[in-house]
């Protein structure tokens, strides 16, 4: 199928194309747009077949459930059977933004959505463009990253094209996303609040408004089953195999140098992705991404994925990535890095 381009401009969406867009989904077609955190792959979450589509273009495993995006904080109770006090002051005080709460579901909910769970994913995204689109679709929008499945999550509408380009009917481009990591995910419906996955919204701004949070114990290893389906797969990965460095600033300077002029000595075409306190440290044969500085965790997420996709075309035989430290943006940050890996860590 020949996938529809439409261009708009963030801050002033031309509504005329938003609606035609709209209509797209409401025809149960897939729309990919952007969001504050990364573009979707969006179709009308109340209509199984259009959901099943979701899955087919993206060669997502089908117990990986979805996220519902709404238009107005009110929406929730639509499809929460029950919002517990946990989620309403997430909400209240996070929404519109990168944040979804997981709460129990409304029968109304299709299977497919949930992967056949009794709760649902739900997110109220801050992203102008999103949120008209879903107001004008008049439905709640299924949306995973609009990514291949097990790929980097795209920030751009060039991101989208290289992996679904031709499989879904239109793309909306308005430009990069501001954050670069995908939402935080809180399991509102355990005793404490759980967090499921680390993103836009800090543990610690979380902390800040339940006063205690539980880490799913999938986040620290991958030995793990987790809970919330969708971390149990390679995620993020770039084409090449990865390895992350995980150390103190200066040790992880002389790891990088160590390991890299092993491959090199192997015969090894080389990647690096890393601070831009780091970058210019490295032999010169290395094929190098800066991601910023390692002191700024908030760029770095908004370089990200980009950083992870710019060896598609290298043709590298091996990739090092710096890590950095897990505070703020850095857990998630961190959370990307390792599965990008495939938890290949060197410490020492
Ligand atoms: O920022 C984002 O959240 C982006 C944009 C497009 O909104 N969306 C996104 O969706 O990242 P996706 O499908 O790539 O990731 C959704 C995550 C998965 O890890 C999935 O397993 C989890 O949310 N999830 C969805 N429903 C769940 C549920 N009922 N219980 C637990 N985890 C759930
Ligand atoms: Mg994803």
């Amino acid at each position: 199928m020949q996938t529809k381009y439409y261009k708009l401009d963030a801050n002033k969406p031309d509504q005329v194309v938003l609606a035609e867009a709209a209509q797209l989904l409401q025809q149960g077609k897939l729309v990919a747009f952007p969001t504050e955190t990364v573009y979707g792959l969006g179709a009308n979450g109340l209509d199984a077949e259009a959901v099943a589509g979701i899955f087919r273009a993206k060669g997502r495993p089908s117990d990986n459930p979805l996220i519902l995006h709404i238009d107005a904080a009110d929406k929730l109770h639509q499809l929460a059977a029950v919002v517990p006090a946990s989620a309403k002051a997430l909400t209240e005080r996070y929404w519109p933004g990168p944040l979804t709460v997981v709460v129990e579901r409304q029968p109304q909910v299709p299977d497919i959505v949930t992967a056949g769970l009794n709760t649902v994913a739900v997110r109220l995204p801050s992203s102008l463009v999103a949120r008209e689109l879903i107001r004008l679709a008049g439905v709640p929008i299924a949306a995973p990253s609009a990514n291949t499945s097990g790929r980097p999550s795209p920030t751009t509408a060039e991101d989208v094209l290289t992996d679904l380009d031709g499989k879904i009917a239109a793309i909306i481009d308005a430009g990069a996303c501001r954050i670069g990591v995908e939402s935080t995910v809180v399991d509102c419906t355990t005793p404490v609040p759980t967090l499921l996955r680390p993103g836009g919204i800090t543990y610690e701004m979380l902390m800040e408004v339940l006063g205690e949070v539980e880490i799913d114990p999938a986040l620290g290893g991958a030995s793990v089953i987790p809970k919330s389906p969708g971390m149990k797969y390679t995620h993020y990965a770039p084409i090449a195999p990865m390895f992350l460095i995980e150390a103190e600033p200066q040790l992880a300077g002389e790891l990088l140098r160590r390991e890299i002029t092993q491959a090199l000595a192997g015969g090894k075409k080389v990647g690096a992705v890393v601070s831009s306190e780091l970058i210019d440290s490295l032999p010169p044969q290395v094929i190098r991404t800066g991601y910023g500085s390692r002191t700024d965790a908030a760029e770095i997420a908004a370089n990200l994925y980009t950083a992870l996709r710019s060896f598609d075309n290298a043709e590298v035989d091996v990739i090092y990535a710096e890590g950095i430290r897990e505070q703020g943006l850095g857990l998630a940050v961190m959370n990307r890095l390792r599965k990008a890996a495939g938890y290949r860590i060197i410490r020492n």
